[in-house]
């Protein structure tokens, strides 16, 4: 079936819970903005800034470790969508223990790295929950040469196909990979699941540390379900105008 927003839409499956993506307005519900930020207050003032314009908000290690946790727990009990990228990996036992706390935190979306067991083991935890557990495939900031010195023997696009397939046998409610991958990716794990990609750079813009990059229009044609932007937003100088600017890019894809 082809992936459309209508199946995003119902994305919804018995083991990963309901993900609730709103039908109306679908490419605001489809931003997620890294609140890649070295405080709760510059984090708070973001999100002001912002407010109207985006309705999805990534947490990952800067601000978790600034107040950020407690920050999340805000946000989603407000109705926020909060995705937490805490990139869990650990023994079976420490994943699902940590996963059964992260759903008590109302959060919609939580990555751990995308390897079997502990795949199989968060699944279980979060089981009968609304929770949305995303495997991250190869870091977008990781190219062959990276693999090579961190000793796989696999070649990034390999890899994130064959972590994809064990992240849906796994039961996992989506994946992490570069918009690159997002096509072969969406072949492979079919229409429901949720293929979010970070690595987002308008064209023009700084990469930063990234190196598997793809502009907002492309991604979206190549089947990502959800684009996540941090830096081309938050140092933005206008933050919510290079909101829009990523938003009017999306639609016109
Ligand atoms: O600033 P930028 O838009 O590059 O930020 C991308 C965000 O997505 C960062 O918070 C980074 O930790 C996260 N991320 C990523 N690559 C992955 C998984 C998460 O860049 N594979």
């Amino acid at each position: 079936m082809p992936y459309t927003d209508r199946n995003l839409a119902h994305a919804v499956h018995p083991d990963r819970g309901v993900m609730h993506f709103a039908e109306a307005d679908t490419m605001r519900e489809r931003l997620i903005v890294g609140l890649d930020l070295p405080t709760l207050r510059e984090a708070e003032k973001a999100v002001r800034e912002l407010e109207g314009t985006v309705s999805f908000y990534k947490i990952g290690y800067q601000l978790a470790f600034a107040g950020g946790l407690e920050f999340a727990r805000e946000l989603a009990s407000g109705g926020t969508k909060v995705f937490l990228d805490m990139k869990l990996l650990d023994i079976d036992n420490t994943v699902a223990k940590g996963v059964e706390n992260i759903v008590r935190m109302g959060v919609t979306m939580l990555t751990l790295h995308a390897y079997p067991k502990a795949m199989k083991a968060a699944v279980e935890a979060a089981k009968g929950s609304d929770l949305c557990l995303l495997g991250v495939t190869v870091l977008t900031s990781m190219d062959e040469q990276d693999m090579i010195d961190a000793g796989y023997e696999y070649d990034p696009h390999t890899l994130v196909l064959r972590r994809s397939e064990q992240a849906l046998h796994a039961g996992m409610g989506g994946i992490v990979c570069s918009a690159e991958e997002a096509e072969a990716v969406r072949r492979i794990v079919g229409p429901d699941l949720a293929v979010v990609t970070p690595g987002i750079r308008p064209a023009g813009s700084d990469h930063g540390d990234q190196k598997r990059v793809v502009t907002p229009a492309q991604a979206i044609r190549n089947g990502s379900s959800h684009l996540v932007v941090a830096r081309p937003i938050v140092a933005a100088p206008d933050r919510r105008a290079a909101a829009e600017a990523i938003l009017a890019e999306m639609q016109s894809a």
